[in-house]
Order: C-alpha cells, then structure tokens, then sequence
C-alpha cells in the first residue's frame, strides 16, 4: 500500500470523492494522510481509521514525503503550494481538482473512460501532473465518446445548461433561499386559487428585481439564468466556452491537425448538480441514427442512450434524474434540417461525480498500479 496525501477533503467535491472511495473500498489499497489549512493537529476522519493526525496543508516537507498527493483545495491552493514543492525536487504525482495547471504541455487532463491512451503513455513518459477537466466537457466526452474518440465529430457546438453547484456549495444554497424567499413572498396568493396570476408575476418580478440575497451569483438566478459562466477574455467569449474546445482536444490527446473545432454559449440555470447540453454536431461521416446510438452505447458503461421520444427523454434525460448517480444519459439524437452530417444531441451528467470526483478516484487507482 502507497501513503496519499489529501487535501481539501472536507469541501463539496472533497466530501463526493471521499465517499466515492469508501463505497469503492478504495481506502483499503492506501495509506491515506489527510491535510487541512485551518486544522491542523485535529483528529483525521472516521472513515479513515488510524490515519494520523491532520498535518498542515502548507508544510511543505511534510507534503514532500509523500508519493502521491490529491487535492480538492482549490486553485488558490494549488498555486501557492505546487511550484514550491516542484521547485524543490518533489518528484511526486499530483493529483488535481483545480482548473490551475489543466493546460500546462506537462500536465494531463484525465478522464480515463474516454483517454486511457493518454494517461498510460504520459504516466510512461515520465509525467507527474494529472488534472480533472472542466465538468462540462468532461460529462460531454463522456456521454458522446462514441463519437468523438473514433474521430467522427468535424466540429460542434455546446449550448449548456448549467448547475448552481459549478459555482460552489455557497452557490447551492444561495439559489435555494431565492426560490424560498420568492415563495415566501407570494405564498398567500399561491394558497387562494382565485388570486391573479399577473399580480403574482409582478410581486415575484419585484422580488428578484430588489429582495434577494445574491451575493454569490451577482444577480438573481431563482427562476431566472445567467448567460455568463467564468471570467470574460475580452473576445466576446467566457472563459467557460474557452474551455470547451482547447480542453476537448487535449483530453482527446488531437494535434492541430486532427483538432475538432467545438464552441458554444454557457449559461447558468436553477439546477442543483447535473449540468446539460444541448450539442450540435457536424459528423464527418453520413451515419444512421442507429449507428450513432450503438457507437455512444457501446463505448462505455456510464453512456446511457436515451432513445428519442417525449416520454423516455422527459423521464430519463434530466438533472433529477441523473443527479447522484454516474450515468450519463444521452438522448435528442437525430438529423438535423441542415444536411445528413448534421445532429442534435442533449446531455445530462452529475458535475459532482464525472464532472470533478470519479475522473480523480480513477486516476488515483491508475496511479497505484
Ligand atoms: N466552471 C464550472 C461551472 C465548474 O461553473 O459550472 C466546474 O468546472
């Protein structure tokens, strides 16, 4: 067994990839040495029974000791801490949830499912940094692999549909108090079925106009949404739809020459943790919606093709019904007016597990061999 430091363990996706290696029984391959930035000396967690005490997350010659280290901290954290411990001849993997070093030439963005070819050749070169993408192209190459690993996608678009969660936990709760205030705020005209509803729409209007706490998001998001997610490059493009195509290439392991052109709008909604899309894709390739669905089917275990009719997609092809589990439904294929080549496609996958836990919890047994 390998020792394995942690770091963040106790927040959001801390708290999903530790329960994910205790339903996994991942803990029983490793000695884990949990760290904290605020408590060190405290107690380690239950699950881990017999861990030491909580070491300081910014003991660097404690870090140091360790061969491979996993960390949900954060990208500030990462920053602080990851140079210096290089700098001084760590020679350790790293394991990252953080967005920091995901497009380093050295590092390698994991998503096992989709590019095992990758990790294995990079882990044989020599390479040490290993980070989780971006939730939503992870939980999209996950639901359309299919097509993107046999080099049949020419290029597409990914209009997204996403969950407070990608914000943070704050966020989380932020979007349920709004939803809380606003009902508060109407709830005796809701109760009295002969009130009218445009004087519910204008009280409800005035509410998220002046009488809500959205102090994480900026601006209401409780029946509203927000088409911006991350930072603005100045180009008309958000940092998020950036991510989409320089991230999807380099999971894919293309050069230049085989490179898929992808890009899109981000938009945040009212969902709690799954993130969505809706794609259009231009296919290399004239293939039958049926090929399609067999090649996304087939090419792993978690791809759930949604066949595309009213019932199935509004049973199967939404947040609640992906959030908390690790599929990732996949559904609304079919040919679009624009030519043979050209399809829509919606997907849906919990951003808390494929979209930032499981790829690392994978990537840790890689490690271990
Ligand atoms: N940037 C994502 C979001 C978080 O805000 O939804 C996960 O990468």
């Amino acid at each position: 067994t390998s020792s394995v430091g942690f770091v963040g363990y106790r927040g959001m996706v801390g708290s999903v990839l530790m329960q994910r290696m205790q339903d996994e029984g991942d803990f029983a391959n490793l000695d884990p040495v949990f760290f904290s930035t605020s408590k060190a000396g405290a107690a380690a967690p239950a699950f881990a029974e017999g861990a030491p005490a909580l070491q300081d997350a910014y003991d660097l010659d404690t870090l140091a000791k360790l061969p491979i280290i996993v960390t949900a901290q954060g990208g500030d954290y990462t920053k602080a801490v990851h140079g210096d411990l290089r700098a001084r001849g760590w020679n350790g993997l790293w394991i990252d949830a953080a967005s920091t070093l995901r497009m380093n030439d050295d590092s390698v963005i994991v998503l096992d499912p989709i590019n095992r070819n990758v990790i294995d050749a990079s882990l044989a070169s020599g390479t040490k940094d290993f980070v989780g993408g971006n939730c939503t192209v992870s939980c999209m190459l996950m639901g359309l692999g299919g097509l993107f690993k046999n080099g049949l996608v020419e290029w597409g678009t990914a209009m997204t549909y996403q969950a407070a969660s990608g914000g943070g936990a704050r966020h989380m709760r932020e979007l349920l108090t709004q939803f809380g205030t606003i009902n508060g705020n109407v709830s005796v005209e809701l109760d009295d079925p002969a009130s009218a509803i445009l004087e519910i729409d204008r009280k409800v209007l005035a509410t998220q106009r002046g009488g809500l706490d959205a102090t994480q998001f900026g601006v209401p998001l409780a029946g509203s949404l927000i088409p911006w997610i991350d930072s603005d490059l100045g180009n008309g493009q958000s940092k998020e739809e950036w991510k989409a195509g320089v991230e999807t290439n380099k999971i894919l392991g293309n050069t230049d020459a085989n490179k898929v052109i992808m890009d899109g709008l981000c938009v945040r909604i009212g969902a709690m943790r799954s993130h969505s899309q809706a794609l259009t894709l231009k296919l290399t390739e004239d293939l039958s919606v049926a090929e399609i669905e067999k090649l996304l089917a087939e090419d792993n275990e978690w791809a759930k093709v949604v066949p595309n009719t009213k019932d199935a997609t509004v049973d199967a092809l939404t947040p609640v019904a992906a959030s908390g589990t690790l599929d990732i439904p996949v559904g609304r294929i079919r040919k679009l007016e624009m030519g043979p080549q050209y399809i829509s496609a919606f997907t849906v996958g919990d951003q808390l597990l494929w979209g930032a836990a499981e790829p690392l919890r994978r990537m840790l047994a890689i490690a271990q061999g």
